[in-house]
């Protein structure tokens, strides 16, 4: 699923089968999954940051298995089965396809047994973002977290992170089926985002320790902290008041993704795959992500 150039709809796409170069492997992708970024890409916001190596593929997530191994590989061989990030340096390739070349060393880890390609191809991209994003603010037991953005794929991860580290989280989400699903990823309490501050203050009087800020007023979410308090943006949102700001750049290390792995088979970390669409429909499951979904849109191939 690729799109000609700027301005032109994503569509099917008879495109070769890429080569490995030295240190890549050929991926033979079994699913992928609708991230934020994927509309970025689509919608040209990265020119200037990224080549783009038209036709572009979109999907930054990918799982599936080695077909092929290029020189100097010494970790991977045909057969293995892996999932990660696609993280190439320029656009062109993307997981929204039958094949991708990716680095042996970065974005990438094998996929552990009982873990499986479906939740794997969801995982990467937004588990990552939501793994750094609450490592930066470094939730100790009992403190309160408001997540701004909880439904979405990153949110659904962090709430299960910061909970999972004893945090009382606050997260964002319409009232009623988006509020049961951030309540049941482990959240303390579902606030309506149409009505922020005055939800926030009625559980958190004095404000939150520690907010991460994936959609929204950045301004507005950051009000909401203690004197001090600690903010992680993935969106970069950058405040002028005295709180510790991270601007999170999502790093697929191979031991980042093992981690979120590990969690995932062991049961500690839910991959909330709302809707799960064939490549043919990737088109409408950009749309679908685009118009508003909860938790993750999963491509199978
Ligand atoms: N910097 C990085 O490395 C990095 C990595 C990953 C993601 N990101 C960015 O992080 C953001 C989140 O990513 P994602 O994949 O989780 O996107 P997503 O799935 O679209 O999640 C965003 C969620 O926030 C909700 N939302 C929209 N407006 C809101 C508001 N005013 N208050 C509270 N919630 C609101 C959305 O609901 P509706 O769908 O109903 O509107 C959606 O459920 C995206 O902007 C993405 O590009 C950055």
């Amino acid at each position: 699923m690729a799109f000609p150039d700027f301005g032109a709809v994503l569509a099917p796409a008879d495109l070769p089968v890429p080569a490995p170069g030295p240190g890549e492997v050929l991926v033979r992708v079994h699913a992928s999954s609708v991230n934020g970024f994927d509309l970025g890409v689509l919608g040209g916001v990265f020119q200037g940051m990224f080549a783009y190596d038209f036709p572009v593929v979109l999907g930054k997530d990918f799982s599936g298995t080695v077909e092929e191994a290029g020189d100097g590989v010494t970790s991977l061989a045909p057969g293995d089965e892996v999932f990660g990030v696609v993280m190439r340096p320029s656009l062109g390739q993307g997981g929204f396809a039958e094949y991708v070349v990716v680095s042996e060393q970065y974005g990438l880890a094998k996929l552990p047994g009982g873990l499986g390609h479906a939740r794997a191809g969801a995982l990467g991209l937004a588990g990552t973002a939501a793994l750094n994003a609450v490592e930066a603010v470094a939730p100790a037991p009992g403190e309160t977290v408001l997540i701004s953005g909880a439904t979405g794929g990153v949110g659904a991860f962090a709430v299960q992170l910061a909970a999972a580290l004893g945090a009382r989280v606050i997260a964002t989400a319409r009232p009623g089926a988006e509020a049961a699903f951030v309540t049941g990823l482990g959240a303390a309490w579902a606030v309506d985002p149409a009505d922020l501050e005055a939800r926030v203050r009625a559980v958190a009087p004095d404000g939150v320790d520690a907010a991460l800020h994936l959609a929204g007023d950045g301004a507005a979410v950051t009000a909401l902290l203690t004197g001090g308090g600690r903010l992680a943006s993935t969106l970069h949102y950058s405040p002028e008041r005295d709180v510790k700001a991270t601007a999170v750049m999502a790093d697929p290390n191979p031991a980042t993704l093992a981690r979120l792995a590990a969690d995932a088979v062991a049961g500690r970390l839910r991959v909330p795959v709302s809707r799960t669409y064939p490549l043919a429909e990737a088109a409408q499951a950009v749309a679908d992500f685009t118009a508003g979904t909860v938790g993750k849109l999963a491509i199978t191939i």
